[in-house]
């Protein structure tokens, strides 16, 4: 069957972590996205297993969206009625070693991007942002109109840029309408067990690197740091599952499919912090077994809390995190025990 025209959104970085959790919710809710990726953090097979899940024949276009001749060529042939961005790299001890790569690919890529969109006068963004871009907040948990600081690495001053380049471009373009979405710190993974978080090399992040040392890849956790000014002395981030953050998305294109903002921000958290030592016990309760972990020293860069208010999401999006941090747990240990069966 012919969708109806308005229906296609393109979707940057389509294959990756989050993209592949929303291109099954844009499918789930009557959208038909057009997956652009070149691969280069995503693994090929993700777009069979998408597939399978969604029983759908995906578009996908394996290009890199610093190409603007190509990108020009897709918006000849689909009227996107909206694009979400999520094409970026977001190692953040890799943007310390190689800052260029992450001022070229996550500053360039949105370039590439918006021209080609002014060019068409396609209007509707949805951009993945990050609360790396409120730095070491004065007060928890950060309302949006906590005022945003210097972030500690190159891939958190990317993001910044990102959103100060939106504000001026649309400031220039006012028929942009644009919404920004903060992340915190999205874990889990689907319910089906067929896509998640798949780490190239040593996961950086807290629980990619629990499920692999619970599967034996790693032979114990450091937990970086234990001497932190907060209940426990670990580090406190609002982890939220990556299915409500995907389904952030489809309410964030109906929000600007009825309306013209301009451009709004919004917090996608649960409201809740929970610390490092806190996961490592649900990840104990959740698994039966003792993860094996030793206290470090702390990771140069970290914030030592952070949270988010969530209520401007709640009521201006319509959107809630409907998931807990254990339901994240579980599908990311879920999915963790399946991987080496389904790559
Ligand atoms: C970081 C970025 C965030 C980015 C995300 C993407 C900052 C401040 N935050 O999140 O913007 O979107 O990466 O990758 O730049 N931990 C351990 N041991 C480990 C790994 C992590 O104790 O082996 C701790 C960390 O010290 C931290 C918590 O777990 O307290 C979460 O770390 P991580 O998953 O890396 O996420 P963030 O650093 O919060």
């Amino acid at each position: 069957m012919q969708m109806e025209k308005n229906n296609y959104i393109l979707v940057t970085g389509g294959a990756g972590y989050i993209g592949s959790h929303t291109v099954v919710a844009l499918i789930e809710n009557g959208f038909t996205p057009v997956i652009v990726d070149d691969f280069r953090n995503a693994q090929r097979s993700v777009i069979q297993r998408l597939e399978e899940l969604t029983e759908t024949n995906l578009l996908v276009n394996d290009f890199s969206i610093h190409d603007k001749n190509q990108l020009i060529q897709l918006f000849n042939k689909y009227p996107f009625s909206g694009v979400i961005h999520f094409a970026a790299d977001k190692a953040v001890g890799e943007s310390v070693e190689n800052p260029l790569k992450y001022f070229n690919n996550n500053l360039g890529g949105l370039i590439s991007l918006l021209e080609v969109m002014i060019q068409f006068d396609n209007q509707k963004l949805v951009f993945s942002s990050s609360c790396t871009v409120y730095g070491t907040p004065d007060l928890v948990p950060v309302t949006e109109d906590t005022p945003t600081k210097m972030p500690e690495s190159p891939y958190g001053f990317t993001k910044l840029m990102n959103e100060q380049m939106i504000h001026q471009v649309q400031t220039a373009h006012p028929e942009l309408n644009v919404a920004v979405l903060r992340y915190f710190n999205p874990i889990g993974a689907h319910l089906s067990g067929w896509i998640g978080e798949e780490p190239q090399g040593t996961p950086n992040n807290l629980l990619p690197y629990i499920t692999q040392t619970a599967v034996g890849k790693r032979d114990f956790l450091t937990v970086h740091g234990n001497d932190y000014n907060t209940p426990d002395g670990s580090c406190v981030r609002d982890y939220i599952h990556v299915v409500d953050v995907a389904e952030a998305h489809v309410a964030a294109l109906n929000f600007l499919n009825k309306r013209k903002v301009g451009i709004e921000t919004f917090n996608l958290g649960t409201g809740k912090g929970t610390s490092v030592l806190e996961m490592i016990r649900f990840f104990d309760e959740i698994s039966g077994m003792n993860l094996p972990f030793k206290v470090g020293s702390r990771r140069s860069g970290d914030v030592p809390e952070i949270y988010a208010n969530t209520d401007k999401a709640n009521e201006v999006l319509g959107w809630t995190a409907k998931r807990t941090v254990k339901d994240a747990i579980r599908d990311a240990w879920n999915y963790e025990q399946q991987a080496k069966e389904i790559q």
